[in-house]
């Protein structure tokens, strides 16, 4: 059977306002690696970026508060559960007991909209 390239078009996530600078995320579902997975969507320097929600550190979520993610500053990444810190436009982990970086996912924002780029170990969720 030829592979079903068809998921790998972008898929829409949400509108460019409902990320603002530093704020609140905006949470998606993923598939990785056949597993359901949470990811989020942030907005930083004006650019968006997306990361599955997994700690390197122990593989947990890192908000403490619902969608919350960004430090006081606005500045880091941060995991509520010990403390990592990651670069918000790249995912490297920067301090705390991470090992690596947040694993990202390419967005592409136009027309008012962002969308999220499907790969072969990320997949979207078929409900
Ligand atoms: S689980 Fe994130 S720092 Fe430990």
């Amino acid at each position: 059977m030829p592979a079903d390239t068809s998921t790998d078009t972008p898929i829409e996530l949400c509108a460019s306002a409902d990320l603002s600078e530093g704020g609140l995320a905006v949470p998606f579902d993923v598939v990785c690696d056949g597993e359901p997975c949470r990811a989020f969507a942030i907005r930083f320097e004006g650019r968006v970026h997306a990361y599955l929600n997994r700690c390197t550190h122990v593989a947990m979520e890192l908000d403490w508060q619902p969608n919350r993610f960004f430090d006081d500053t606005g500045q880091w990444l941060l995991c509520a559960s010990h403390g990592a810190v990651y670069a918000p436009d790249t995912g490297e982990g920067v301090a705390g007991p991470c090992q690596g970086g947040l694993l990202k996912i390419e967005l592409t924002e136009a027309d008012g909209t962002v969308r999220w780029q499907p790969t072969e170990r990320l997949r979207p969720v078929v409900f």
